[in-house]
């Protein structure tokens, strides 16, 4: 009988039942730069939006909110006239009211399956890439403590859904001018909706989402509402990746403009 994956001597793809080539790998090509160039990109973003989150400062300049605080939840948020403002989490709140609702958005892209990939891969070179054996003596996969947790993706898209209606909120919200009248625009406003819009795409985009949409049904045939929409995400599913990194993007340049405008560096040109 086949020893089990991960049990055998030596363990992992190195096992005894595996042909014996000496060589660690056999890819020629630069493999490592797309793990790198991962690790690098998502160890910025983590840089960025952790500094953001904690300044508690410079994320509000009317019309605009920052995504990374919005909505506020606790009571020691600016005062604001943009964005849902509930004041669950009372005066005893102290830190940065952003730590309350980065949790939900965080917490989908850490489960989500893409991201799981690229941080697998750039941060725990587990597999490193395709056909490069993991260094790892065992694999576990997602079976164990805590990597089993990765399962509760599908109720973070639960979450990520009204969040991603908030931010469209924000950016209808935008529409107006500094002492909020209506029918204007900024050049805040063009990137607020670049923003909603990949945001959107990505949420919508999900694995979860696509098996809510179409998954469980014998026949198709019998639910062509439902057919169509899983269609239209299977069509944005394919682009998940890229969606992933766009919308990771966009919300960091949404937030960065709202903190220069807040702090004064720059002045929102107004479009109309
Ligand atoms: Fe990536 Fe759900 S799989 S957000």
């Amino acid at each position: 009988p086949q020893p089990k994956s991960g049990t055998a001597p030596g363990g992992g793809v190195r096992d005894g039942t595996r042909a014996a080539i000496a060589a660690a790998h056999l890819r020629t090509d630069r493999w490592w730069l797309a793990p790198a160039a991962t690790a690098a990109g998502l160890l910025a973003f983590v840089v960025y939006s952790t500094w953001r989150a904690f300044a508690n400062a410079d994320y509000y300049q009317a019309p605009y909110v920052s995504p990374f605080y919005s909505p506020c939840l606790a009571d020691n948020c600016e005062p604001m006239r943009s964005g849902p403002n509930w004041e669950i989490f009372g005066s005893w709140w102290g830190l940065s009211p952003a730590l309350l609702i980065l949790i939900f958005p965080l917490g989908f892209r850490l489960t989500c399956y893409y991201y799981r990939k690229a941080y697998y891969r750039g941060f725990w070179a587990s597999p490193p890439a395709c056909a490069v054996a993991e260094p790892h003596k065992k694999y576990s996969g997602e079976t164990r403590f805590p990597l089993v947790l990765q399962n509760i993706h599908r109720y973070f898209f639960y979450a990520a859904v009204p969040v991603a209606g908030i931010l469209t909120y924000d950016t209808v919200l935008t529409f107006r001018d500094e002492h909020y009248e209506w029918g204007h625009m900024g050049l805040g406003t063009l990137v607020f909706l670049l923003n909603t819009v990949l945001i959107w795409a990505y949420t919508l985009s999900c694995h979860s989402c696509r098996h809510i949409v179409g998954g469980k049904l014998k026949h198709f045939s019998k639910h062509p509402v439902r057919y169509r929409m899983w269609q239209w995400v299977g069509k944005l599913n394919a682009r998940h990746m890229l969606l992933a990194w766009a919308s990771l993007v966009s919300v960091a340049l949404a937030d960065f403009y709202v903190y220069l405008i807040a702090s004064g560096a720059f002045d929102d040109p107004r479009l109309f």
